[in-house]
């Protein structure tokens, strides 16, 4: 049976769902079934209406991206969360899908079963790393295994060597560039690879 990788990702403004589509693609060149999902969007239109890159991205993705639901969790056999930093922190959204996860953190879902992360802020040093370390004091929670690229390949110093996992600081404005794509693949190839060896 092969591996089963749940992408699930918030992203307001595009950054961190092409990191996640890149994700994506690794995991399925490695023979993974993958699910790419969204955070449900919390935030209410007025706030959404007051960027107009963040409205054109919830229209963009509403019917072209499945919501996230508790059932992914349990499907799947390996995870990779992607969020934007929000003040050095998870953003809300996937906050809120993750803390509505207290059923299946008490049936062990969540055991032994290998989870990577991803993040985007607007600065090289805006808190992609404490955004990402702030994750992974859920999945210590949940006994997951915490896949981190480290630098277990060369491709990961072209997009900023960060060990913690992919980030892209997104400042200039335009989406992530190819450097950062092919590390975020290699991220879920990677974590296909472990989750596979894990499986024996
Ligand atoms: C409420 C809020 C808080 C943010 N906090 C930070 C921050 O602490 N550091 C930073 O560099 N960027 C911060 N940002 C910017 C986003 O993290 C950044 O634009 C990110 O690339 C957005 O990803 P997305 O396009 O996937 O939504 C913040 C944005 C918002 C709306």
């Amino acid at each position: 049976m092969a591996v089963r990788v749940a992408v699930i990702y918030y992203s307001a403004t595009g950054n961190v769902h092409q990191l996640a589509q890149a994700v994506a693609k690794g995991a399925q060149s490695r023979g993974a079934e993958v699910r790419l999902r969204r955070a449900a969007e919390l935030a209410p239109d007025t706030a959404i209406d007051a960027n107009p890159a963040w409205r054109a991205h919830v229209d963009a993705t509403k019917d072209s991206v499945a919501e996230a639901t508790l059932e992914d969790l349990e499907w799947a056999t390996a995870y990779a969360f992607g969020t934007p930093t929000r003040f050095g922190n998870p953003s809300a959204q996937l906050k809120q899908f993750i803390d509505s996860a207290g059923a299946q953190w008490q049936a062990g879902v969540f055991h032994n079963k290998p989870v990577t992360s991803f993040t985007s802020a607007m600065n090289r040093h805006g808190g992609q790393e404490s955004t990402l370390l702030a994750l992974n004091n859920v999945f210590y929670h949940w006994g997951c295994i915490i896949v981190p690229p480290g630098y277990t390949d060369p491709l990961l110093f072209a997009a900023g060597g960060n060990p913690y996992g992919t980030s892209w600081p997104s400042g200039g404005g335009e989406g992530p560039d190819q450097a950062t794509l092919d590390a975020a693949d290699y991220q879920g190839r990677h974590l296909t690879d472990i989750a596979t060896q894990l499986r024996g």
